[in-house]
């Protein structure tokens, strides 16, 4: 049994006091940080899928890796579409974060995927990031695949947000199923809880650490919705629990 804390979209600025659409995201953050570490659930590892920065700062990545460091546990991060692939890097290359890479834990095998498309805020995985995933596979003796990345690989119900998907979506679940042992993909962008299988694969979001989106909204509008993140247990069968936990005022 391997325990993941899924965490996404923090939209840190370089600015302590940076707000996204009136709520100061460094502080949601750290309630997140502060609400799993009061709890007796003590996750493998950690996954970070993306826009971990709003402002295009290095000062923000910064930010990002003291508030991650004192979780102490290797951290797997994919970049989304606010995220600056060069200044990311720097921080999410040192361990204990590790940047689009892949790593075995008993029967599983992770693997973080980069979907962005510079300057755009829709996603693409390339035909280099499909292959990788598929060599990676095919090189691992793991039983079971869980894939990291950042856009949402079906529709939402949303058209505004469903503009800024993943094109090709149904190829990289095409690709995951033929693979025959890609469980599970978690992702984020959406800011909204998702939870389905397409493709024999579960594919689940979570929701922000910061603001929310109005789910099934077909104009952008912002949920009152908390704060948010995913607790998920990987089994040695291949099936996965998950937990989300919304940080309702206390
Ligand atoms: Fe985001």
């Amino acid at each position: 049994m391997i325990r993941i804390l899924h965490l996404t979209d923090p939209h840190l600025f370089a600015d302590a006091e940076g707000s996204l659409r009136g709520l100061a995201t460094q502080a949601s953050l750290q309630r997140v940080l502060d609400h799993y570490q009061a709890d007796d659930w003590h996750a493998d590892r950690v996954v970070i899928t993306g826009d971990l920065i709003q402002d295009d700062s290095a000062e923000a990545y910064d930010r990002f890796r003291e508030l991650l460091l004192p979780l102490n546990m290797r951290m797997h991060c994919v970049p989304g579409n606010h995220d600056v692939r060069k200044l990311m890097r720097r921080v999410c290359c040192a361990p204990p974060f590790s940047y689009c890479a892949y790593e075995e834990i008993g029967d599983w095998l992770l693997i973080g995927l980069d979907s962005c498309i510079t300057a755009k805020a829709g996603g693409l995985l390339t035909k280099e990031e499909l292959d990788r995933l598929s060599d990676t596979v095919a090189h691992s003796k793991a039983k079971h695949v869980m894939v990291c990345l950042h856009h949402p690989p079906v529709a939402m119900g949303s058209a505004w947000l469903d503009t800024v998907g993943l094109e090709n979506g149904d190829e990289f679940l095409q690709r995951a199923q033929s693979l025959g042992r890609v469980r599970l993909a978690v992702f984020g962008h959406v800011h909204q809880p998702y939870d389905a299988t397409h493709h024999g694969v579960r594919i689940v979001a979570t929701p922000s650490t910061c603001r929310q989106f109005l789910t099934g909204s077909d104009d952008f509008a912002v949920d009152d919705r908390p704060p948010a993140y995913r607790r998920i247990t990987l089994k040695s069968d291949g099936s996965s629990d998950t937990e989300l936990i919304w940080l309702d005022d206390d």
